[in-house]
């Protein structure tokens, strides 16, 4: 029998959604909201599902799993997947639910405790094809974030993890207003194909915002002063901009930007946009009382937390 726990960091993008899609460079940052999930496997051949956040459970014939083959493997993702994107998630923004749907699949294969690097990589490919099943052609930031955790600079398909990862508070603010990712990014391909002289510039501009703030952040993590800080506040005010121009923003998200500015915080929408979630960089007070007040659901969390992970079950 098998009975084991694993979790999943949140994600956010600090900079370079989009623009990521068209081979600029972005900023992926592992959230400490982590997805648990429970495999349990019992005598009578069935085996369990426990994803406790968001309180579902499932099971199975442990034969309707087994054997898998690479060829089998896509039809069974699919099928998986299906279950999955009918879930309500209170994970916002998260790529863990696509890291956790997979982890079934791999524990049955190999039961260890601890992945090699090449192991990982296979669960960030599994990964990616949810991605793939649910957001159509997602750039692979957020399965990479899911399985590695820490802060990733992100550019055409290269991942590099920064190698020290400075102590920083945001605040994530679920707008509550629904989006799709695939409809979004595909109004950006759009608007690029229509103005390409416009459109070109901002990608570009926004690919700079990624990198200056890798440079700021690895500044903060060798001597951290407020002027950082500062840097930092206007790269998300610039990214906001942007990300409005390629139309992606949303009245809910210039809701939280005001709100948060009222307190002298700095907003930026955070993944697709067009609702969805926000990112406040926190200075000591956080304003979650009042965006709470607009109906908003805020978790103050810090970056660069460790990726997928097994725990021992009980
Ligand atoms: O909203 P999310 O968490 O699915 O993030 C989407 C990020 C995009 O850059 C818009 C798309 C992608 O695949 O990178």
């Amino acid at each position: 029998n098998i009975d084991f726990i694993f979790s999943a960091p949140g994600k956010a993008i600090l900079h370079g959604e989009h623009a990521v899609v068209h081979g600029k460079v972005a900023l992926a940052v592992s959230l400490n909201l982590r997805t648990y999930l429970r495999l349990k496997s019992n005598s009578t051949g069935k085996v369990s599902l426990c994803l406790p956040n968001i309180h579902t459970f499932m099971s199975w014939d442990v034969s309707s799993l087994l054997p898998l083959r690479p060829s089998t493997l896509d039809a069974v993702l699919v099928q998986r997947l299906h279950h999955f994107t009918g879930f309500p998630s209170e994970m916002p923004d998260t790529c863990a639910m696509a890291v956790l749907a997979f982890l079934y699949i791999y524990i049955s294969v190999f039961a260890e405790s601890r992945w090699s690097k090449e192991e990982l990589e296979l669960i960030n490919s599994w990964a990616f094809q949810g991605e793939r099943v649910i957001h159509g052609t997602p750039s692979g930031v957020d399965n990479a974030v899911g399985t590695w955790g820490g802060i990733l600079r992100y550019h055409a398909g290269t991942i590099t993890p920064l190698s020290r990862v400075p102590v920083l508070r945001i605040l994530l603010t679920n707008t509550k207003v629904p989006r799709s990712t695939k409809s979004l990014v595909a109004g950006v391909r759009d608007k690029i194909k229509k103005f390409p002289s416009v459109m070109h510039p901002v990608l570009e501009s926004i690919s700079a915002v990624s990198v200056t703030c890798e440079l700021t952040l690895e500044e903060i993590a060798s001597d951290p002063m407020p002027e950082h800080y500062a840097v930092l506040e206007e790269l998300i005010d610039i990214n906001q901009h942007h990300l409005q121009v390629l139309g992606v923003g949303h009245a809910s998200l210039d809701t939280l930007c005001r709100t948060t500015l009222a307190h002298g915080l700095h907003s930026k929408l955070t993944g697709a946009g067009g609702g969805g979630c926000g990112i406040t960089l926190l200075r000591p007070e956080p304003p979650s009382a009042e965006l709470k007040d607009c109906g908003y659901d805020c978790w103050e969390t810090s970056i660069g937390v460790p990726g997928v992970c097994l725990h021992s079950a009980s």
